[in-house]
């Protein structure tokens, strides 16, 4: 049972916040790379309850600056693109992206209220579309070496859209391998030649088996969970006969993301980034293993349940996420069309804008909520203590943080425990950028 105490401690994201505290110690989300298209590369933004502006100056360089201007308040993200930094349009007061006062052009000649003025800024590093922030005390960590970070720019598309409740319950649905035999059920089976850039929609990997029907059909599973050096390993077998057992294997990469299959080719390394206590937003990297990724094809499929310029989803709560009752009587467990992030969306959303999980009743399939609870407020207690954020690489071992191995597949059930590690091996063995790596 969580107290109303645990809850909030876990939470809450707010400046000087336990959890918040422990959040600003990882690198963030906070924009795709494509929100800073155009004429004025500027884009004001919430990230954990602080008010922020992120801009790219003419030299190229990404600048994330505290958006309230330090002379006298008035709003950076108006702010003129010029002289190399970001200008107040108040009074002129100049600031570069490391938050540097490098003009207060209205003081006197040879003033010096410049060198005493800083404006709070935060490092920032673009990594395959997205761009990360780092909002913790002291050096940001080093970067992991994980596969959506080192695959080519060219095998990776990155997406976000907002939901309207808090991170933690958006981030415990992607460690519940059990509802998506509920939540995500079809009733019947698409051609799964059709499951380009979809969710739950393809075959699982060494067979013909439409997942849909794995998912559907196999609906106790026995979930595993063990530890990582980045988070947790989740297994979810599905037992399909004597001789077959489904494998699906996903991540959690601590503090806020998984890494799960997609489809055989792709994998999703998706995190769940606080902009208050009460809204989140969902950044997902799809990985290829094998060609280029068709981004037109995954932005357009996306665009048509996402709408600019907020990533808002058009099914929301405000619609009752275009439920239909024939849809559900006949076709969907949900009735709310077959984007399964809609699904998602919509059992995070009316869980509250945070969940009371003090009136929950958990059971053996929430065993990886547990788990990762417990990292959660363990971590929060060390470093409180004095102690280094946990499951981060060690500056100069970055490479101790790589894959990690995310599988769905049917494996004989004799092999069933090694099929997992033979998958992903098989998988890189044959794709260009994996196998180079592979070599190294
Ligand atoms: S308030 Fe920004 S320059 Fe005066
Ligand atoms: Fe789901």
């Amino acid at each position: 049972m969580i107290s109303q105490h645990q809850n909030d401690l876990m939470t809450h994201v707010g400046p000087g916040t336990a959890a918040g505290t422990l959040l600003r110690r990882y690198w963030q989300p906070v924009a795709l790379a494509e929100e800073l298209a155009g004429p004025r590369p500027l884009k004001a933004l919430q990230l954990m309850g602080q008010e922020l502006v992120l801009f790219r100056d003419e030299n190229g360089q990404l600048g994330l600056l505290d958006r309230d201007c330090p002379h006298r308040g008035a709003d950076l993200a108006f702010g003129r693109l010029e002289h190399g930094g970001l200008r107040c349009p108040f009074h002129g007061w100049l600031f570069d992206g490391k938050g540097a006062c490098l003009e207060t052009p209205a003081e006197p000649a040879g003033s010096k209220l410049c060198t005493r003025i800083k404006q709070g800024a935060y490092p920032v590093v673009e990594k395959s579309g997205v761009v990360f922030a780092y909002l913790g005390e002291g050096e940001p960590p080093a970067f992991p070496e994980f596969d959506c970070f080192v695959a080519p720019e060219s095998h990776t598309f990155a997406f976000k859209g907002l939901w309207e409740c808090n991170w933690l319950q958006a981030l415990e649905v992607g460690i519940d391998p059990a509802h998506a035999s509920f939540l995500h059920r079809f009733f019947e089976d698409e051609d799964t030649a059709e499951s380009y850039g979809k969710q739950f929609r393809g075959a699982s990997a060494d067979s013909e088996l439409a997942i849909t029907k794995v998912l559907r059909e196999y609906d106790r599973p026995d979930i595993q969970v063990e530890p990582a050096p980045y988070g947790m390993r989740l297994t979810t077998l599905r037992k399909i006969s004597e001789e077959q057992t489904h494998v699906r294997v996903t991540n959690l990469v601590f503090p806020q993301a998984f890494v799960i299959p997609m489809s055989s080719e792709m994998t999703i390394s998706q995190w769940h980034v606080p902009v208050d206590d009460t809204h989140c937003y969902w950044y997902a990297i799809f990985t290829s293993f094998t060609g280029p990724v068709d981004k037109q094809q995954m932005r357009e499929q996306r665009l048509a349940t996402i709408e600019l310029p907020h990533y808002t989803s058009r099914r929301n709560k405000h619609n009752d996420y275009g439920y239909s009752v024939e849809e559900q009587l006949g076709a969907t467990y949900t009735g709310m069309g077959t984007d399964i992030n809609v699904h998602d969306q919509w059992a995070c959303e009316s869980q509250g804008p945070i969940q009371d999980r003090t009136r929950e009743h958990l059971g053996t399939t929430d065993k990886a909520i547990i788990a990762y609870r417990r990292l959660l407020v363990n971590a929060i207690e060390r470093t409180q203590a004095g102690e280094a954020p946990p499951m981060l690489p060690a500056a100069g071992q970055t490479s101790t943080f790589t894959g990690p191995p995310s599988i769905d597949g049917v494996a004989l059930a004799h092999k069933a425990s090694s099929y997992c590690q033979d998958a992903d091996l098989e998988r890189r063995r044959k794709s260009d950028w994996a196998s180079a790596r592979l070599a190294a």
